[in-house]
């Protein structure tokens, strides 16, 4: 994971590398650093935890060629030397690293300098470069070299004080795209900090070598043949990208997603027909990951019973142990807000090494999964900060009901539905966000929160229980109602919150005798419904909807309890500990 971003061109003040950095930290928040050109010298600095109060040093530095790296740890741990960028011992080469290299400790055997001043694997990469180097070779050969020796994932900025006319990006597995503005080049790990610079992209390819200066650049591969890489203009759908008068980055999008469901309009129709003709006689198999994962469990639900195909749903990272199995006709649909997450690519590139078709439902544009893919649907639901996803689940849900309906060709019936819906959801916001606070007050201080709910709302149980825990760090699991006399019981006792996901459909009254069997224990009830019940001792009303799209309603209460629990319990929901939004390692 990490976030990297480096630019060349007219000189900036150092904090437009910091403010840059700061809209990065999503993918990493353990530490950071930047390195900028100053007076022919190079100038660095480093600092663990998040960016908060920018140094005086850098608010008055002026620079022409600088990088900054924001840090998810993988190997080293959180400290000041292990953060990026590393510097070379004459202090004229700087680089930031986001990846993993594989092959960091035999390369380590092979080079003749073995003072090493960080534990982790990237330094082992500058000092590569860094003998290639001192043996007279020009910094692009040095960095081409380097890079052709390494195994892994690696997007790379390095420059040097000695060629203050260059910084080189390296991309293999890790993403990386320049942003093209009149003032210079930006390089970065993705499009969101670059927003209010350009909307004019360079996607570079795994395999890439850029070599960037003030007002071009040139691709190379790793044999050094020039490549085309074309300018992108991407028209963007972003909304603001920062918090308006919301506090959270959570609560915002939390709040968005009425408008979310409005967005789903703007689908095209064509696209959905296309996609429908691919998967309708296929074997179709949903992967993804976290929150996309669920969204799948929900694609399931709704592709069986909407339109009469049976997917399997596969956690990405144990889809490879699967493929050889799996039908020649296999249409895979990758879920991935981000379409960075590594599990999701790497099943990706393994599916189509098999000539399967690829679909993918992704947010972010041109990102590695859409470029990978046959056919994209784009969740258009503007860019999502907060760790732990929240509109962008109710995009996919929405857009997988939508795509179900349209295999059936209703198309534009289920369109009118999830617009009727959005409605709807703007009610359950009102209706809940004063008391759901309430009740975030009560579990604040349960060492333990269960979720339970049967068919399609067993997969609301395990996406509530998912935001819960990671933002509040209070031990949370879902449970198939059903299932909960055949061992969780046991760890019901006086007054262990109890969440039921239970709308009045047919399997309202078996769910609600598995709460009643968890209260004879103890348990204080939550009742998600649509209609409140005695054995509720907490409820959370919810309007009447077409019981397929229950989910969609009933999250969003259940997203808003885990972030006030979490500020309650004074932890930042935007940025839970030891996580981060893209996972770009396996
Ligand atoms: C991380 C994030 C989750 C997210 C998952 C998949 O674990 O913390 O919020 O659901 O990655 O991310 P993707 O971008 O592939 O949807």
């Amino acid at each position: 994971m990490c976030g990297i971003i480096g630019f060349i061109g007219e000189t900036i003040k150092g904090t437009v590398i910091t403010d840059a950095l700061k809209k990065l930290e999503y993918r990493g928040y353990d530490s950071w650093g930047t390195a900028f050109l100053s007076e022919n010298k190079i100038e660095f600095f480093k600092q663990t935890g998040q960016i908060n109060g920018i140094p005086e040093k850098i608010k008055k530095i002026n620079s022409s060629l600088a990088i900054g790296h924001t840090r998810w740890a993988t190997h080293g741990k959180i400290s000041k030397v292990n953060a990026h960028p590393h510097v070379s011992v004459n202090n004229d080469l700087a680089l930031v690293h986001n990846g993993i290299i594989e092959n960091f400790s035999e390369l380590k055997e092979k080079l003749s300098d073995k003072n090493f001043f960080s534990e982790t694997d990237s330094e082992v990469i500058l000092k590569l470069i860094e003998e290639k180097v001192n043996s007279g070779k020009s910094l692009f050969n040095a960095v081409s070299e380097s890079v052709s020796l390494l195994k892994g994932s690696f997007a790379l900025l390095v420059f040097s004080s000695k060629e203050k006319d260059k910084l080189i990006a390296v991309k293999h597995e890790s993403p990386l795209l320049l942003g093209i503005t009149e003032k210079g080049i930006f390089a970065a790990s993705d499009q969101i900090p670059l927003s209010n610079f350009t909307n004019q992209f360079v996607f570079l390819e795994d395999g890439d070598i850029a070599l960037i200066e003030k007002n071009n650049f040139k691709v190379f591969d790793f044999s050094l043949n020039e490549i085309k890489r074309e300018i992108i203009k991407v028209e963007s759908e972003i909304t603001s990208s920062g918090k308006l008068k919301y506090s959270h980055f959570m609560l915002k999008e939390i709040m968005e997603q009425p408008f979310v469901l409005k967005s789903v309009l703007s689908q095209e129709e064509k696209n959905f027909n296309e996609i429908s003709s691919l998967i309708k006689d296929s074997n179709l198999f949903f992967i993804g990951n976290g929150t996309s994962f669920n969204a799948g469990l929900f694609g399931k639900e709704f592709f069986s019973r909407i339109a009469g195909i049976n997917p399997q749903v596969i956690e990405a990272s144990e889809f490879p142990y699967v493929l050889d199995f799996i039908p020649e006709n296999s249409v895979i649909f990758a879920l991935s807000q981000s379409g960075e997450t590594a599990d999701v690519l790497d099943s990706v590139k393994k599916a189509k090494k098999k000539n399967l078709k690829i679909i993918s439902m992704v947010n972010v544009f041109n990102s590695s999964l859409a470029r990978l893919s046959d056919k994209v649907i784009y969740l258009n639901c503007g860019e999502e900060i907060g760790v732990a996803s929240t509109k962008a689940f109710t995009s996919q849900v929405s857009l997988l009901y939508l795509l179900a309906n349209s295999v059936k060709g209703n198309f534009n019936k289920a369109l009118n539905e999830l617009n009727e819906l959005s409605f709807k959801m703007t009610e359950v916001i009102e209706l809940n966000k004063n008391s759901v606070k309430e009740l975030s007050h009560k579990i604040k201080s349960s060492k333990d929160v269960f979720f339970i709910g049967r068919s399609l709302n067993y997969g609301v149980a395990l996406e509530a229980s998912l935001k819960l825990k990671e933002i509040s760090y209070i031990h949370a699991e879902a449970f198939q109602a059903g299932s909960l006399k055949h061992g969780p019981l046991a760890l019901i006792s006086d007054n262990v919150p109890v969440v039921v996901i239970a709308p009045k459909d047919k399997v309202f009254s078996d769910t609600l005798n598995n709460a009643i069997q968890a209260k004879a224990r103890g348990a204080f009830i939550i009742g998600v419904s649509d209609e409140n019940n005695n054995e509720f001792d907490f409820f959370i009303k919810l309007p009447k909807v077409n019981e397929l799209l229950f989910p969609l309603i009933s999250i969003i209460p259940l997203q808003l309890l885990a972030f006030h629990t979490a500020v309650f319990l004074e932890r930042n929901p935007d940025k839970p500990k030891n996580l981060a939004k893209s996972v770009t390692v396996k």
